[in-house]
């Protein structure tokens, strides 16, 4: 399974994929050991990894070098999908990088502006839809079945064999052990079922032994997982209004919740649902205890940990693996909404040393 440089190819042989990849070197993100957030959640071992490293800043990059590279072997020549914004960066990236044209929709006004750029440098066609993101889901679909589009939302399971290799690499990284707990920000929950796969894959390979207690975190305000796990069943409500500061996972009816179910079910883990406010001050721990930037819906992992451990549900002794999906510059709008502003001060160092040594 090695290659020389780490990324999603190191898994070739784990992929259903053929020909030459297109790829920007996706994967081989850190997971970085968080000691000082660890001691403040009152965890013993607490792993990030930090998916918004990768190329286009989110983990999407690694379902859609397998996607996109399956596009071609099937000579597709145009690709599209909804997004709540991360896919859409993600796909135009990839379009981009095969050469074919990309149409991206998006839910008018509700997704975040780095990933909007994104989608405009790397030549989408931006369709920006006066509805949420389900809807756009549901127009997308009939659109790639009428005209012969590849579909590169998760509905497209190449998209999640790409992603099942953040399980992969957790094991790789931590010298083939399993984690105890892998936490992961749920919206249209492909990632969950996804990571799931990855870490089945290594136990039935007989390269580890176990699979980790796959632990699913949406907000308050957008929770169709979280309440199908507290009811004990397999199938979700629709929720028609979802809203959440994380747009990313701004999501009623998410298109893979019953395989995310299953995966939590299986491995024993659970779901639960944190506030908006929860998530926000995970999101400064993380940037001001740990050095890691991460966008809204990605502190949900950590805002979930600290909310499991204070209910009892997560043991101390734990060795958990919270996944950061996607990188702070995603949203920079949020992070000036939820700081205090910069000081003005006039060109003076009269002026500047009384700012510096102001309460
Ligand atoms: N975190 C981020 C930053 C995301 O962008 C997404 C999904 C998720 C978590 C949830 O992952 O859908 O596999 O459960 N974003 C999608 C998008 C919906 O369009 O970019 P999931």
């Amino acid at each position: 399974l090695r290659t020389e440089a780490p990324s999603v190819w190191k898994y070739k042989a784990l992929l259903p994929v053929e020909g030459k990849p297109v790829s920007i070197h996706e994967g081989g993100t850190p997971l970085y050991r968080c000691d000082r957030l660890a001691e403040k959640i009152g965890i013993k071992e607490l792993y990030v990894k930090h998916e918004g490293l990768n190329p286009s800043g989110s983990f999407k990059d690694r379902g859609m070098t397998a996607g996109v590279t399956k596009a071609m072997e099937l000579g597709m020549k145009t690709l599209a999908c909804a997004s709540t914004g991360n896919t859409s960066a993600s796909l135009s990236t990839y379009g981009a990088k095969a050469g074919l044209p990309v149409i991206v929709l998006l839910p008018e006004g509700k997704v975040a502006l780095g990933k909007v750029a994104q989608a405009l440098i790397h030549g989408a066609k931006v369709l920006s839809i006066k509805g949420n993101f389900d809807e756009a889901v549901v127009l997308v679909r009939q659109l790639c079945d009428e005209e012969k589009i590849y579909l590169l939302n998760s509905i497209n399971p190449y998209r999640l064999e790409g992603q099942k290799t953040i399980g992969h690499e957790i094991c790789d990284q931590l010298g083939f052990n399993v984690p105890d707990r892998v936490i992961v920000p749920v919206g249209n929950a492909g990632n969950t079922a996804a990571i799931y796969k990855g870490f089945k894959e290594f136990m039935e390979l007989g390269i580890t032994d176990s699979v980790p207690k796959m632990t699913g975190i949406q907000t308050e305000g957008a929770c169709p997982v979280t309440k199908a796990f507290k009811m004990g069943v397999e199938d979700i409500v629709p929720e028609k209004n979802p809203e959440t500061i994380a747009t990313a996972i701004r999501i009623g009816n998410p298109v893979n919740a019953k395989k995310a179910l299953r995966a939590i079910y299986e491995s024993g883990g659970c779901s639960e649902a944190v506030s908006d406010e929860e998530l926000i001050e995970a999101q400064k721990d993380l940037a001001q205890l740990e050095g890691i930037g991460v966008e809204p819906a990605s502190a949900t992992s950590i805002a979930g940990l600290k909310k499991l451990i204070d209910s009892g549900v997560i043991d101390h002794d734990e060795k958990v693996v919270c996944v950061t999906t996607g990188h702070l510059l995603k949203d920079p709008e949020e992070v000036m909404n939820i700081s205090t502003k910069p000081i003005t001060v006039d060109a003076n160092i009269e002026a500047v040393r009384k700012a510096v040594f102001s309460r």
